[in-house]
This record gives C-alpha cells, structure tokens and sequence, in this order.
C-alpha cells in the first residue's frame, strides 16, 4: 500500500514507519519535526527505497492537498499531535490547534482528494488516539470494569479532550461525508525511541544519572501498559483488516500501578547496571498531578476476536527489551536532554506546592502515566 503516516518522526508513527517499511509498503513520513520529533528515529529506514520523508505540518491545508495530489496515497495514518498530558495543562492551545484544527484540515485535505479520486472504497483514513478519551476508572478491576469500544467519552485533560474532539469529527466525517475510516484508541506505549520526558525514560535516565526517580502522589494510578512495536503491528492489522469506520481498542493487558512498574524498572537496571545501592533507594513521592486520571484499562477483545491480534512480549519482557536498548543507546537521549521543557516539572500550573514529599530531593522531573 502507499501510505502516509503523520508524526512519523515520534516515538509510536516511528515505530510504524520502520515497520510499514519493512512490510514492503510505501512509505511517506509527515512530520513538522516539534520538539517531540527525532529523524534519528526513522534512521533504519532513512534509505530505503520505498521511504520518503516530507517536512510539513499538518494545519497546512495547502502543504497537505500538495502532499496528497504528489503521492495519491491508498491510506492515511494519522499520528501527528501533541502528546504530553503535563504539557497540555500548562499550554492547552497547541493542542486545540494541533489535535482538533490540524486533524480538522487533514481530514478536509483527505476528503477533497478522495472525492477527486473517485472515491476510491479502498482508501483509509486511520484515526490513531488513545484510551484517555475514556476518562478515569475506579480502582477496582473487578468491580470498576476495563474501556470497551463502547465506553462514554469523558476526558479530564486538556490532552484527552483534545484527542476526545478530534475521535468525534473524524467518526463525523464518515457518517456526513462517507469518508472511509478506521480508529484505534490504544493504551500506555514504552519501548525504544520513547521521548526522555515520559515515564518510563525519565524513569530509566534518572535512575543511570543518580537523581530522584519522581513518583506523582502516592503512585497508586494504574496503566495499562504496551510495548510500542507491539501497538505498530496492532495499527497495521488495524489498517489492513479492520471494519470501515469501525473503532479497535488497543491493550496488553498489562494493568500495573506506577510504583509497581517504576519498581520493576528498578530491579531490571539492578540485574543489567548494578549500582552502589539498589536505584528503588532514589524513588521520591512528589505532588500529584492536578486531574490525575486513576485508572485506565483496556477490554481488547474486539481486536483480538475480530482481528486476531494479540501482543507479542509480557510487560516484565518488553521492560526488559527497553532498559536494554536505552543503556545501547546513550547518544540518542543524551541529545534530546537539551530540549526545552525536558527535566523540568510541568503541569503544575494548578498546584500551588510543588513537592510533597521530597525524599532524597527532587529535580522535579515530569513523566506522562
Ligand atoms: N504515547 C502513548 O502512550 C500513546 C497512547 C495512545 C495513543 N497515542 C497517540 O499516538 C500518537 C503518537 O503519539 P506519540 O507518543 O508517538 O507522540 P510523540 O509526541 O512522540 O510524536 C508526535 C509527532 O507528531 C509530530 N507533530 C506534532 N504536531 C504536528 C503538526 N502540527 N504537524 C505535523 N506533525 C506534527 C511531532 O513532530 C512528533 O514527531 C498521538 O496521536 C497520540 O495521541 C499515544
């Protein structure tokens, strides 16, 4: 297939793109290149005959027709946006414009092409979001239940209802206008190639570096968590043998507590990189975020059933995979540690005191759970 896949410069369209490359499709890599991007991501394929990459932002609606009348693509994956939940408290209008004005014009770019092709049954706009669109879950799996695809929409952030808007318009352009689409609204990722301002890297570099691994509140918040390459071939199988305008929710069935999971990183860099003591010794408790979603978890079912998808590694293997490969990979987020933003707390903006509980001090750095 030729395809366009839009933040193909992030940590999940990377994943994507080296895999979609790998397949054999072709392959065309959108990207305004944020602070969040790195073509270093995409190196492995940068050559490859069928991969072609096209600097351009995705508000652009005249970059956008020109990118569509070049390329005649048979599929969009749309994976542009601004992603950091903590980013989007303190600076929400990047994300309006980006996740529901930018998906906006990519839709009406898609669309205008479509109806100029012919509209061709074949084609796919691949909606990709995520699973905070579903709001907050009680603590309980038993009783408080997991998202299926028929879960109410009730986000709580300015990232999740900025993802929230733009599930609703794509789910509108199908129903108004016919436009073929697929959605898919995924769990947690972490694997390699994850932007040092998430959990898990932040996590894993402050562990290496000797600093406080910050926990927000008490880390009792549950994520349901998905090794990135596993959620690429998910998106794939998605594209390729999904329903027309039908939604897949994506999860490994991985619901872990934040403690839990920082614990289990900590005893993977005590086996890989023993240190002087064991790295759990650096966990500091620091203010909660404000709007902490409690629990996600995800009913994955539907794709499992339908699609016969199932993740490939456990949680304890793909932790396993990325400790790995960011202890193999130092000049890659030793280059990104200089970005603006990048160990500094954010989305603090509602709190008035930032840290709680300081344990051995704090850099106040700020993962996205
Ligand atoms: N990270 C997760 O755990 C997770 C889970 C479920 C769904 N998602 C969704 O998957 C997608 C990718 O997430 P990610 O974690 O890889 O994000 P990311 O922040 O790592 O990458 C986003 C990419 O989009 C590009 N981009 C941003 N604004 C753009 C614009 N206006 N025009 C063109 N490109 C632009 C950036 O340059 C970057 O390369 C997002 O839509 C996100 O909502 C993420």
């Amino acid at each position: 297939m030729k395809l366009v896949v839009t933040g193909g410069a992030g940590f999940i369209g990377s994943a994507v793109v080296r895999q979609a490359v790998a397949q054999g499709h072709q392959v065309v890599n959108l990207d305004a290149l944020t602070y969040a991007a790195c073509l270093d991501n995409v190196a492995s394929v940068a050559d490859a005959e069928n991969y072609s990459f096209v600097e351009a932002d995705i508000r652009d609606r005249a970059a956008m027709d020109a990118v569509f009348a070049e390329h005649a693509p048979d599929a969009v994956m749309h994976l542009a946006a601004e992603s950091h939940v903590d980013r989007s408290i303190d600076g929400p209008g990047t994300f309006i414009d980006t996740n529901i004005t930018g998906t906006y014009t990519l839709l009406e770019a898609a669309r205008a092409w479509w109806v100029r092709a012919g509209r061709p049954e074949g084609f796919r706009f691949h909606h990709i979001s995520t699973d905070e669109v579903f709001g907050s879950l009680g603590p309980d799996p038993e009783t408080d239940g997991q998202f299926t695809e028929d879960t109410p929409y009730d986000p709580r952030s300015p990232y999740s209802a900025s993802k929230a808007a733009s599930d609703h318009l794509v789910r509108a352009w199908h129903e108004t206008y016919g436009l073929p689409v697929v959605l898919t609204n995924c769990s947690n990722n972490y694997g390699p190639y994850h932007f040092p301002e998430k959990l898990v890297p932040v996590v894993i570099l402050n562990a290496l570096a000797g600093k406080p691994i910050p926990v927000y509140g008490a880390g009792e918040n549950v994520r349901d968590w998905l090794y990135v390459e596993d959620h690429a071939d998910a998106l794939l199988t998605v594209l390729q043998k999904g329903g027309l305008g039908r939604s897949y929710n994506i999860g490994g069935e991985n619901e872990v507590r934040n403690i839990d999971l920082i614990g289990m990183i900590c005893a993977i860099l005590d086996e890989k990189r023993p240190g002087d003591r064991p790295y759990a010794e650096q966990i500091s408790f620091v203010t909660d975020r404000p709007g902490h979603d409690m629990r996600y978890a995800i009913d994955p079912t539907r794709i499992r059933e339908e699609l016969g998808w199932r993740p490939s590694v456990t949680l304890q293997q793909g932790l396993e995979k990325t400790v790995q490969w960011y202890l193999d990979n130092e000049s890659w987020w030793r280059a990104l540690q200089d970005r603006a933003g990048v160990g500094e707390r954010l989305g603090v903006s509602a709190v008035s005191e930032t840290v709680r509980e300081t344990g051995s001090g704090t850099n106040g750095r700020s993962p996205k759970t």
